[in-house]
């Protein structure tokens, strides 16, 4: 008998027995008025792009009674974005971007996984984008919790969009396809900050667009257990939320919001997991041959 028959039968037992049975995916329409409080998440993430001194860009104009707090710029530009207090929404932002620094570091880490957080067992994240947010952590959380001490009341936004002008190239048989490269520090900064500070998981929403992948199984089933009100923005056919692949074992975290492609109306569904699995009827549904490298630069009709 060969060495890996054992590992074959173990298979066929688990295709066979319950735990192969299918599960239960649903999706559900998201109503207008939920696609239009995303739509400003998106303004606020498409803000970051900006090289700001003070609250005075033309999509910033769109937020009255707001004053920056602090534009961010990490060492070599690996993580940037900024820290906002909105006195009527009665929200502290926190807002990142991704840059083409970051994006040349990173590529050149590749997909490497990294133990983090030390105290959840096997829990790993991509090397890169943990390197990149551990340059301004304290940072952004001494500045964020200041706010949120000043102004009581007051919850805190977390938002990310991960373009970079570098390429990755995905290849599966004889396609290569070339990616926008990426970034993904608001999914880490959530974990930490709640890790630092439990009563921060009640106040805080993330909301990211284009995200990639950003850790494995273990650090899925982690930050899922937070029940953060997360939303994972996937714009139709973009590339970016298929990297790293799940063949080097990472996973997505709870919860997609997809923007269905082929609709005019940029019908957007939400996408519950199941067992902290994404679920297959959303963006996993698109095929590598269909990516869209474009879509990573919108959100319904918002420029990102
Ligand atoms: C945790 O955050 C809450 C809410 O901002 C704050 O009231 C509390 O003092 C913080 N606790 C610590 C230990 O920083
Ligand atoms: C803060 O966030 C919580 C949870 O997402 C929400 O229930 C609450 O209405 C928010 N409060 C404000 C002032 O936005
Ligand atoms: C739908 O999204 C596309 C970009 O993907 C945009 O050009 C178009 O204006 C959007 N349409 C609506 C109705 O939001």
């Amino acid at each position: 008998m060969r060495p890996w028959t054992p590992v074959i039968w173990a298979y066929a037992l688990l295709v066979i027995s319950p735990v192969g049975i299918a599960k239960e995916f649903t999706t559900s329409v998201v109503p207008e008025t939920e696609v239009n409080v995303l739509k400003v998440y998106a303004v606020l993430a498409g803000i970051s792009y900006k090289t700001l001194t003070s609250w005075d860009c033309e999509s910033c104009s769109l937020f009255a009674n707001t004053q920056l707090v602090d534009f961010f710029e990490s060492k070599k530009e690996r993580a940037v974005g900024y820290v906002a207090v909105n006195n009527d929404l009665k929200q502290v932002t926190l807002a990142f971007r991704g840059t083409d620094n970051a994006a040349q570091y990173i590529t050149d880490l590749q997909f490497r996984l990294k133990r983090w957080p030390d105290a959840v067992k096997d829990s790993r994240v991509h090397h890169g984008f943990l390197d990149a947010y551990q340059t301004v952590a304290d940072n952004l959380y001494k500045l964020s919790t200041e706010q949120l001490a000043k102004h009581s009341g007051y919850n805190l936004t977390i938002v990310g969009h991960s373009l970079g002008a570098g390429e990755y190239k995905i290849r599966r048989r004889d396609a290569v396809f070339a990616c926008p490269t990426m970034l993904a520090l608001a999914s880490l900064a959530s974990v930490d900050f709640v890790m630092r500070n439990k009563t921060l998981a009640n106040m805080m929403t993330v909301t990211t667009f284009g995200q990639p992948r950003v850790g494995n199984k273990e650090y899925v089933a982690y930050y899922n257990s937070f029940n953060l009100a997360t939303k994972r923005v996937v714009n139709k056919r973009d590339p970016v939320p298929h990297l790293p692949p799940r063949i080097l074992g990472y996973r997505h975290t709870n919860e997609e919001f997809w923007i269905k492609p082929d609709n005019k109306d940029n019908q957007t569904i939400a996408c519950p997991e199941v067992d902290n699995e994404a679920n297959p009827d959303c963006s996993r549904s698109v095929k590598l041959s269909e990516y869209e490298r474009i879509d990573h630069s919108w959100a319904w009709n918002i420029p990102l």
